[in-house]
């Protein structure tokens, strides 16, 4: 990103933002209707001076098509889209599984895989009856996150993309997480992640990193040093 570019925190430059001792609290929109992601979202950004807004707390916001090609072309363009309506800070991701006996299927399509209206159960048996038929006893798999910040006016500003590796298994195991979780084992275990508690998928997930490094962003464009 340009050094020199100035970021306008919805009426605030990054210079308001960097001069004080953190005083100002920006809002940030976390653009997902996803209520799960966005508790998990919002407790991996506390003790940040944010105001961390949902897309509820814009009844009159536009719902944004994931369109791109790639995790990376959907979270830029929700982040840009969303930032533009609401006139805030944006941050918005894209994720999804990547197995690599499918060519990198369900991938950008990993919520829609099957039928839009499919359970998981269903998604998960597709994804291993095709697995199956390939013959191919490579089951290595990651999933990937993409997040992306959009200043108010709609630049990204930031972007990244993290990955966590692993492999599919046989059959479904485990009740916690949500989505694949039950037939991914991530490299250094034996569990699935919906076997794994939520403390471990939270330190070693995409997403997990993901926003690690754009927690790191925000940290830096806000000034301030901070232990969550
Ligand atoms: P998004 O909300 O468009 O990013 O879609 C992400 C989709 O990818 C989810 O609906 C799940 O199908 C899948 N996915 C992403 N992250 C995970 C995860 O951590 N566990 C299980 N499935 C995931």
């Amino acid at each position: 990103m340009d050094g020199a570019l100035i970021i306008r925190l919805s009426g605030f430059t990054t210079d308001d933002v960097c001069a004080g001792e953190g005083a100002l609290s920006q809002p940030l929109l976390i653009a997902t209707s996803n209520a799960g992601k966005l508790r998990e979202l919002r407790s991996l950004l506390v003790n940040l001076p944010l105001v961390l807004l949902g897309l509820d707390d814009f009844p009159n916001i536009e719902s944004v098509e994931e369109t791109g090609s790639t995790f990376a072309e959907n979270a830029a363009l929700k982040a840009s889209r969303y930032a533009r309506q609401a006139k805030v800070l944006t941050l918005a991701d894209d994720s999804g599984l990547v197995v690599d006996a499918l060519s990198g299927r369900p991938g950008v399509h990993s919520a829609r895989y099957v039928r839009a209206d499919a359970t998981y159960p269903e998604r998960i048996a597709l994804l291993l009856a095709e697995l199956e038929k390939t013959r191919d006893c490579d089951r290595a798999a990651r999933f990937v996150c993409s997040m992306a910040v959009a200043a108010d006016a709609g630049q990204v500003v930031f972007a990244t993309e993290k990955s966590c590796e692993g492999r599919i298994e046989k059959a479904a195991r485990g009740l916690g997480g949500f989505g694949y979780d039950p037939i991914f084992v991530p490299d250094g275990f034996d569990q699935t992640f919906a076997e794994l508690t939520a403390e471990t998928k939270n330190r070693i997930s995409h997403r997990a990193l993901a926003l690690a490094a754009v927690r790191e962003f925000l940290v830096s464009l806000t000034g301030l040093r901070s232990d969550g």
